[in-house]
Order: structure tokens, then C-alpha cells, then sequence
């Protein structure tokens, strides 16, 4: 590979959990802390990408280099997202929350001894990764999503791959032991068009380097259509 393999290209990551509000002080959240979202983000600008970040809340510090675009709730995130196309390459490790409180309360719910406690309602949030792999003119070159699961990593996620119609899916294995949820290292199994891959495992920064890597091989060697 050249020194920066990426260079000229457009990148877009998303990363880090979404707050989807109750009332004015609640929120839904989840534990997703950003780390490998911002990794991938700082490896495709060390290949000379442009890269903007969408990342939802976490206490990182921006990387150097990277347009970083901070959102709350997943309707931000989906915003956020098409206001930063056309890209060529998009890689979505957010967590978005699948579900978003219907109605929300524009005042604090109030405990009160003599009521029922408050019923939420929940509808579903935009897929994002879906509508970067739709087809259409603004469709990145290359999309690429997660999988976090707990078993049968690889029939999932290659069900994943044709169910969003992204190009490759990064699954983890994420059940009760492996500390990749908010923990320093992550294996993976990349699932492309090619077939499957499976990374040893990894410290997070090194995972981010190896996938920026695979995708500037990619453009490198572009797949006929
Ligand atoms: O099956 P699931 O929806 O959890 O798939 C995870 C993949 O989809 C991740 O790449 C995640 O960033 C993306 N996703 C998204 N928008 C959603 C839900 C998931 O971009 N609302």
C-alpha cells in the first residue's frame, strides 16, 4: 500500500450510543462507549481519508484530523448522517437505539404516590445503516456495519449483510465474558463479498488499523460491478 491509500476519499463513521429522551431530565441509553467507532475514525484519516464522525454522547476527545459531529438521539444521528453524503466509504459502529419514546413529555414526570406509574410507548428509530446501503445515487461505495451478537456469530451475520445490503459486516462476539462491550480488545469476524474472515483478537486501536487497511486494499482493487 502507498502512504496514504485513502487519500482523496470521503469517510463517514458512526459511533457511540444514542439518548432517546423520556422527559426533559430521562433518557434510554445504551452502554456502547464509542471506542472502536472513534478508532476506525482516526485509522481512515492515518490512510488520508477525509473523515466525518457522528457519535453520540461518550467522553471521548475529538481524534486529530476528524469532523466530528456530535448528536443525542438516533433522529439526530439519521440527520447528521445524510447531511454528511455523498461519502465513499461509510462505517456504522454506532449502537442507535432500535426504539424512541413516543410522545415525549416536555416536563419532568412526577412520582406520585396516588398514580399509576407512567406507561412509555416506544417506536422504532431509522436503520441507518439500511439507508446508507439502499441503492441510489448517494450510496457510498462501500458500507460497512457491526454485528454484535452472542452465538452463531457467523450465520447472523451473514444473514445481517443481505438483510441491511451492506457490503461487509464486522461481527463481534459480544456474550457474557468476552468484555468487548466497553472493554479494551475486540475479535472479529469481517464478513465481505469474498467470504469470511476471522481476526485474532485484538486490541481495539489494532482492530480499527487492520479494517482502514482492508478498506484501503479495497479501493485499491475495486470489485467490477
Ligand atoms: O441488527 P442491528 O440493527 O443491531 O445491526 C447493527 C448494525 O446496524 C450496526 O452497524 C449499527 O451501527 C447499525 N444500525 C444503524 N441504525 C440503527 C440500528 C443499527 O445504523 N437504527
Amino acid at each position: 500500500l502507498g502512504w496514504e491509500p485513502l487519500a482523496g476519499r470521503r469517510a463517514l463513521v458512526t459511533a457511540g450510543p444514542t439518548h432517546e429522551p423520556v422527559d426533559p431530565v430521562r433518557y434510554l441509553g445504551n452502554r456502547s462507549s464509542g471506542l472502536q467507532g472513534y478508532a476506525i475514525a482516526a485509522a481512515l484519516v492515518v490512510l488520508g481519508a477525509r473523515v466525518t464522525l457522528v457519535s453520540g454522547p461518550v467522553s471521548l476527545a475529538d481524534p486529530a484530523g476528524v469532523n466530528v459531529v456530535r448528536v443525542e438521539t438516533g433522529l439526530e444521528m439519521e440527520r447528521a448522517v445524510r447531511a454528511a453524503l455523498p461519502v465513499d466509504i461509510a462505517v456504522c459502529a454506532a449502537a442507535v437505539a432500535d426504539w424512541r419514546v413516543d410522545g415525549i413529555s416536555g416536563r419532568k414526570l412526577k412520582k406520585r404516590a396516588d398514580m399509576a406509574p407512567p406507561v412509555l410507548t416506544l417506536v422504532p428509530n431509522p436503520d441507518i445503516l439500511a439507508i446508507l446501503s439502499a441503492p441510489g445515487p448517494e450510496r457510498p461505495t462501500l458500507v460497512v456495519g457491526f454485528a454484535a451478537e452472542t452465538d452463531d456469530v457467523e450465520v447472523n451475520a451473514v444473514a445481517k449483510r443481505t438483510r441491511k445490503g451492506c457490503d461487509w459486516i464486522v461481527a463481534n462476539d459480544v456474550s457474557a465474558g468476552t468484555n468487548v462491550m466497553g472493554g479494551p480488545d475486540n475479535r472479529a469476524v469481517l464478513i465481505t463479498e469474498d467470504g469470511i474472515e476471522r481476526w485474532p483478537l485484538l486490541p481495539k486501536a489494532d482492530l480499527a488499523r487492520r479494517l482502514a487497511q482492508r478498506i484501503a486494499a479495497r479501493f485499491e482493487a475495486p470489485v467490477m460491478a
